[in-house]
């Protein structure tokens, strides 16, 4: 068996040339022949642009829109994620998937160039979040000094170049969000953004829902729309990540639900950095007519 500490704050490993968490990383074979079932449903991301919230919205959809269904278990085992392993501590995530049974909600961040082809040959249903850069930037920030499966991130400056180099985990943002954008277009992929969420969730619950092919009655709307507010899914152990053993995640350090807020990455940016980060955004994401909104 592994030490307790063998995965803690290691740097990062790589998955076809791509900055993976370190314990995630080994024996990514499983991974690549990771077998899809035509009626999963994928939640993809790149890492701290709502995952969570998207997740919490589509199991309690799947449930009739009852909200105490999702109480039987903390978010991490409703919907698994992927590519999550622990080499020696625990059974890879990927085992815990076969075990289940269908519909399964997943969730990964795997870039869609590296995604299992099983998704994309059995054609999953994928409902992608996208969160604007700065305010997923600050909040991936503050995921990584709580969270001792990623590596130290040094300070607020250090881990915005990095971040706008793609040296973080799952690589570059930019190429993410873009990638499934253009995806979208041959494959059936909802793409959500976090802050059309912020601006009028119940509108968005009901998006999902249509894109599930479920019809919910309007009080069944109005309960998911309040079970998954960001106060309540703040105070719901099972959401909140609080189920999470302390020597992985300390929420001393930050809390994962931190602010849930768009724009909150005025409060960080300096002026400097802030132009500087829109100079170097306007060259990426130059050639795409995909828009963030980072304001409400
Ligand atoms: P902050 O760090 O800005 O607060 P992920 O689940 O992809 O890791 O994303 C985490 C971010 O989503 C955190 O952002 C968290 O607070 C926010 N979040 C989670 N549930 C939310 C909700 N119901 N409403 C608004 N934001 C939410």
């Amino acid at each position: 068996m592994a030490g307790p500490d063998t995965h803690l704050q290691q740097p990062w490993g790589t998955a076809h040339g791509i900055p993976m968490v370190n314990a995630f990383a080994h024996d990514w074979v499983r991974i690549d022949t990771f077998q899809s079932r035509p009626e999963d449903i994928a939640v993809v991301t790149f890492p701290n642009s709502g995952t969570t919230w998207v997740s919490e919205i589509v199991d309690v959809i799947l449930k009739g829109g009852d909200p105490k269904k999702c109480k039987r278990d903390a978010i991490i085992n409703r919907v698994p994620m992927l590519e999550f392993a622990a080499p020696g501590k625990m059974p890879a995530e990927t085992e815990q998937l076969e075990a289940m049974v269908s519909p399964r909600i997943i969730k990964t961040h795997i870039p869609a160039h590296i995604l299992p082809k099983s998704f994309w040959e059995n054609t999953c249903k994928m409902i992608y979040m996208g969160c604007n850069a700065k305010d997923m930037a600050i909040s991936f920030y503050h995921f990584d000094l709580m969270n001792k499966l990623h590596p130290h991130p040094g300070t607020w400056a250090q881990y915005l170049e990095e971040f706008m180099s793609g040296r973080v985990a799952y690589g570059s943002w930019y190429n993410h969000v873009k990638d499934y954008w253009e995806r979208r277009k041959d494959h059936p992929i909802l793409y959500l953004f976090y802050e059309d969420l912020k601006e009028d969730l119940r509108r968005e619950i009901v998006k999902v829902a249509q894109f599930l092919g479920r019809e919910l009655p309007e009080a069944a709307l109005d309960a998911i729309t309040r079970h998954t507010s960001f106060e309540a899914m703040r105070d719901n152990p099972t959401t909140n990540y609080s189920m999470v053993p302390p020597q992985f995640m300390d929420h001393s350090i930050s809390p994962f639900m931190r602010k849930g807020t768009a724009g909150d990455w005025k409060n960080h940016f300096t002026v400097a950095q802030n132009e500087r980060f829109d100079q170097d955004y306007t060259q990426k994401m130059s050639g795409t007519d995909l828009r963030f909104r980072t304001q409400i």
